[in-house]
C-alpha cells in the first residue's frame, strides 16, 4: 500500500503545485466518511468543496454510473443520447423551466452565461451601437466568487484572483453585495446583466437581506438587464430547497450549476429562460454560438440524473433543512457562551462560523488554525476569508455523524 508521504513526494515531483494542500491523502470514501491512506478515519463536513452532494461513493450513484459504463460513455454531441435530456429534465422540473445547456464546471456555466450575454446585449444595444457590442457590462458582487477562467474572473468580485492576468476581458464591475444602490449607481448604457449568488460561498457564506434579490429582479426588468444566479454552491439542495435562490420569491433568466450537480464528477450546467436561451440556440443564430465536446456524456448524466431522482426519493431537502436548524441551534449556544465565536450563519447544510481571533484568550489566530485542529482529530472542515470557517456535509450525512464532527469543533473552539 503507498503511504501517504509516497503519494505527496510524487505529487511534488509529477504535478503543478498551484495550490497548498493538506499533508493528507485519502484513499476511500463512504457517506461522510473518508480513510486515509495510514488508515485514519475524518468526518467530512466539507464535502468535496460541495461536490459530493450526496456523499461519498453513495450506492444509487454507483449503480447509475456503473450500469451506464457498461451501455454507452460518450458520442459526442451530433447524435443525441437519453442521459442529458433525463439531466435536463430534472433541472428545469425542479427550478424555473428554462433549457439547459451543460458542460463541465462552475467556471464553465458561468463562461456559457457570459457569452449568453454578449448576444442578447447585441441584440439588445439600447443605446450603444451594435456594431461595437452592444450592451456587455456585467455587473457582480465585491467578495463573489465565479471562477477562474478569463471571461469568469472579472466577476469575481476577489481581487487576488486576477492578479498578474492582465489584461483582463473589459467590461465588468464588482459592487457591493446585498445593496442595490450599489447596482444603481452602476447602471449606464453598457450594463447588460447582474450575476449574484443567492447566498456567497467563498465569500464566508454571506446571506442577502430577504428583499435584496426580488428587488434585483425588478430592476432588471426595468432595464433589460439579464439576471444570472450563480448556484454553484447554493443548487442542488445544499440550502434546503432545489435552489438556493427558491428561498425567495424570485426567478432568474439564467441560472448557473456545478459542484453538486454532478456528485463529484466534472459537471456544470448553464439554465437560460426564454429571455437568453434563444441566443444559443443555432437555429435562431444560423450558427453554433457555444459548444463542448464532453459537456453531456453518459456517464455525468447519469450520475446527475440520479442525484435528483434520490434527493426527491429520500427528501432530502428536508433532511437538510432540519440538520441544518439542529447545527445552527448547537453552534449558536456554542456562538453564545464563546466570544471567540463573532457569529453563525447559513441556510439548509451551509453553514459559516465566524470567528473573533481578537477576542480575550481566544485559542486560535485564524480560522485556518482551526480547520488544522480539527484535522488532527479527524474532523474535515474549511476556512473562508480568514476568519469564517465553513461545513458544507453531504445531504445524506446522519445526525450522528453530523453531532460527531460538531462536537469535535466544538472542543477545538473551546480551546
Ligand atoms: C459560486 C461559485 N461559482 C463558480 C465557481 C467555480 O466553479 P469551478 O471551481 O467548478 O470552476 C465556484 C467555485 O468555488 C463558486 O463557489
Amino acid at each position: 500500500m503507498t503511504t501517504t508521504q509516497e503519494i505527496i513526494a510524487s505529487h511534488e515531483q509529477h504535478m503543478i503545485v498551484n495550490l497548498p494542500r493538506y499533508p493528507i491523502a485519502v484513499v476511500r470514501g463512504q457517506g461522510s466518511l473518508l480513510l486515509d491512506a495510514e488508515g485514519k478515519e475524518y468526518v467530512d463536513l466539507f464535502a468535496g468543496f460541495g461536490a459530493p452532494i450526496l456523499g461519498h461513493c453513495h450506492p444509487d450513484l454507483v449503480a447509475a454510473v456503473t450500469e451506464q459504463a457498461k451501455k454507452l460513455w460518450h458520442v459526442g454531441n451530433l447524435l443525441h443520447t437519453e442521459p442529458q435530456t433525463l439531466a435536463a429534465q430534472a433541472i428545469t422540473r425542479h427550478g424555473f423551466g428554462g433549457r439547459v445547456f451543460f458542460c463541465h464546471s462552475g467556471a464553465d456555466a458561468n463562461e456559457a452565461a457570459i457569452k449568453l450575454t454578449r448576444l442578447y446585449g447585441k441584440a439588445h444595444p439600447g443605446k450603444t451601437d451594435p456594431a461595437q457590442g452592444g450592451r456587455y457590462k456585467v455587473i457582480s458582487a465585491t467578495r463573489s466568487f465565479h471562477g477562474r477562467s478569463f471571461a469568469t474572473m472579472g466577476a469575481t468580485g476577489q481581487p487576488a484572483v486576477r492578479e498578474g492576468f492582465a489584461p483582463l476581458l473589459p467590461g465588468y464591475v464588482n459592487v457591493e453585495y446585498n445593496s442595490l444602490p450599489a447596482i444603481q449607481a452602476e447602471l449606464d448604457d453598457l450594463a447588460v446583466a447582474v450575476i449574484v449568488e443567492p447566498i456567497q460561498g467563498e465569500g464566508g457564506v454571506i446571506l442577502p437581506d430577504d428583499s435584496y434579490l426580488p428587488a434585483l429582479r425588478k430592476l432588471c426588468d426595468q432595464h433589460d438587464l439579464l439576471l444570472i444566479f450563480d448556484e454553484v454552491w447554493t443548487g442542488c439542495g445544499r440550502t434546503g430547497r432545489y435552489f438556493g435562490h427558491q428561498h425567495w420569491p424570485v426567478t432568474p433568466d439564467i441560472m448557473t450549476l456545478g459542484k453538486g450537480v454532478g456528485g463529484g464528477l466534472p459537471v456544470g450546467a448553464m439554465v437560460a429562460g426564454p429571455r437568453a436561451a434563444e441566443y444559443f440556440d443555432y437555429r435562431t443564430a444560423n450558427l453554433v454560438k457555444h459548444a463542448t465536446t464532453l459537456g453531456n456524456n453518459c456517464l455525468s448524466m447519469a450520475v446527475t440524473a440520479a442525484i435528483f431522482q434520490v434527493i426527491e426519493r429520500d427528501n432530502l431537502l428536508q433532511k437538510a433543512r432540519d440538520l441544518g436548524t439542529h447545527a445552527l441551534g448547537r453552534l449558536q449556544a456554542l456562538a453564545a457562551q464563546n466570544p471567540a465565536v463573532k457569529s453563525v450563519r447559513g441556510k439548509g447544510l451551509f453553514l459559516g462560523i465566524e470567528l473573533n481571533p481578537d477576542a480575550p484568550n481566544a485559542p486560535f489566530k485564524a480560522a485556518g488554525d482551526v480547520v488544522q485542529k480539527c484535522l488532527d482529530r479527524g474532523l474535515l472542515i474549511n476556512a473562508a476569508q480568514k476568519v469564517v470557517l465553513r461545513l458544507a456535509p453531504a445531504l445524506t450525512i446522519t445526525q450522528k455523524e453530523l453531532d460527531r464532527g460538531l462536537d469535535i469543533l466544538e472542543a477545538v473552539l473551546r480551546g
